[in-house]
């Protein structure tokens, strides 16, 4: 999609279609009321007429206004003025996008970004408006042939800002496209996007920016380190485990970087604790925290941040298999510790375990792990919120801070050592699952283990990173909330 910025009097645009917001209740503002006073107040007496609908996401499409140059109007309700938020807005751009793309218009002018919403700058409502429109607009073709006589996605969007906003529209474009990578890697299908496939797609987007560099390790390399959790994961496969890394130096040498570690299991059958057959299609999006520090990666680089950043993919297939690991098993991670398996299934936090005690040797300045890892976390939080656990308050609180400037919220669940009883065993030095009690958490606490002296958060985005059902897939999340935390670091925000 191509985003540009316009700044003439909306009514006097000229574009397919001139997109607008409008409050409930509430006198005409901006562009809205720019619009109402060169069409004669048609807007007014539409809404008079009841007509137009300002309430949360109605949409009302205008053809040939007197008055305007723009061939139609959308326009956009947005609710009560009081309770218009961050969150309301980021809901209208996406209403507005969404109603777009189901139209035949390939091409509009969005006002919505002079919109107020409390506590936001005119750089903040610019971003959320793109990435909303580009989200709107993504289209998966990868294994489907989009047909001709299908509504086209918008291939021109302009905003209404100054152009001296350029420099934020390019930050926009490189948060849009670390959100479109991290959404098409989730939703290729297993037998494309196996291990091999990602550090290959890693590479790639590594390569085509400035001051990166990726190393691949395979299995051979993996046994060297003594990184036999994550092998053993991958033991029952065909396809070879990888550990990718990807680095990027925005920074000088010397200062610590920030290490992004996701979780890349390509498809989890649940090994021999198989899973049921029912949605274990779905287990292919079980890579959607790679995905998401992919495309966070990619989106940090495009910005070019000031800041030194590594990002870790843990890539392993769950296949049961006459080789594949067993329920009983004592393996022995990279650290040393000994792990028995009680469930194979419970292969996430193995994978990262071993990538987790791989990445001290960059002394990161914070590591965080992202990973579709719990269906617990999905019970606690649904949908909506991603699960943040940390020991240190002030990171967790700056994660949280992040998801709640992008629009990609997370939430805090506890870390208490009391959840470690539930992790004992006699036979190793901890068992690889914590029973039925706070699922998510004895998944925390056993992250936890190997990041002892680390600047260490862990983000479950089980409920978040993709949208369950068929027509949607995956969202892209957390690639928002990584995005702004490493903006915000960088002080680029
Ligand atoms: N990938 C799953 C977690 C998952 C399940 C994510 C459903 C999204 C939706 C993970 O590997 C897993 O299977 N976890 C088990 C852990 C259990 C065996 C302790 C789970 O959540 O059931
Ligand atoms: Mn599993
Ligand atoms: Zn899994």
């Amino acid at each position: 999609m191509n985003f540009s910025l316009r700044n003439e009097a909306p009514s006097a645009t000229t574009t397919a279609c001139l997109v607008i917001g409008i409050a409930e209740d509430a006198p005409l503002a901006g562009p809205a009321k720019a619009i109402d006073e060169s069409s004669g107040g048609l807007i007014s007496r539409l809404i008079e007429s009841g007509d137009i609908d300002a309430d949360r996401e109605h949409t009302t499409l205008l053809h040939r206004v007197d008055g305007v140059a723009a061939d139609r109007v959308l326009i956009v309700g947005c609710g009560k003025p009081e309770k218009f938020d961050r969150v309301r807005f980021h809901k209208t751009c996406m209403a507005a996008g969404a109603f777009l793309r189901k139209h035949a218009v390939v091409e509009a002018h969005v006002c919505l970004n002079q919109m107020d919403v409390p506590d936001t700058d005119e750089a903040w409502r610019l971003r959320q408006c793109v990435v909303a429109f580009d989200h709107a607009n993504y289209l998966y073709t990868a294994t489907k042939e989009f047909k001709d006589d299908s509504p086209k996605p918008v291939a021109d969007a302009s905003f209404q800002a100054a152009p001296d906003l350029e420099p934020v529209l390019a930050q926009a474009r490189g948060l849009a496209t670390g959100y479109r990578t991290a959404r098409e890697l989730g939703n290729l299908p297993p037998n494309i996007c196996n291990p091999a496939y990602l550090a290959q797609q890693a590479t790639q987007i590594a390569n085509s920016y400035n001051n990166t560099a990726v190393e691949v390790l395979e299995d051979a390399d993996l046994a060297e380190l003594g990184m036999d959790a994550l092998l053993g994961v991958g033991q029952g496969s065909e396809n070879g485990s990888r550990l990718i890394v990807m680095h990027y130096r925005g920074a000088d040498d010397g200062e610590r970087p920030y290490v992004l570690v996701g979780k890349g299991v390509t498809f989890d059958t649940g090994g021999i604790s198989l899973k049921p057959r029912e949605n274990m299609d779905q287990m292919k999006f079980d890579m959607c925290g790679a995905a998401g520090v992919i495309g966070a990666f990619e989106a940090c680089a495009s910005m070019q941040l000031k800041l030194n950043l590594v990002a870790v993919v843990a890539a392993v297939e769950n296949m049961p298999d006459g080789k594949a690991y067993r329920p009983g098993d004592v393996l022995t991670s990279m650290s040393g510790k000994t792990i028995e398996i009680l469930n194979t299934d419970a292969e996430g936090r193995l994978a990262l375990c071993d990538a987790l005690t791989y990445c001290q040797r960059f002394e990161p300045a914070a590591l965080i792990d992202v990973a579709t890892l719990t269906g617990a976390c999905v019970i606690a939080l649904g949908h909506h919120a991603s699960g943040v656990m940390s020991k240190h308050d002030d990171l967790a609180e700056e994660l949280l801070a992040a998801g709640q400037t992008a629009v990609d919220r997370a939430w805090r669940l506890p870390l208490w050592e009391d959840y470690n009883a539930q992790l004992k065993t006699p036979f190793a030095d901890m068992k690889n699952v914590g029973g039925m009690p706070a699922g998510a958490i004895t998944a925390g606490c056993f992250l936890a283990k190997f990041t002892r002296d680390q600047r260490w958060a862990h983000i479950d985005v089980a409920g978040s990173a993709w949208k369950w059902g068929a027509t949607e897939g995956a969202t892209g999340r957390p690639v928002g909330l990584l995005t702004q935390y490493l903006m915000d670091r960088a002080g680029q925000g």
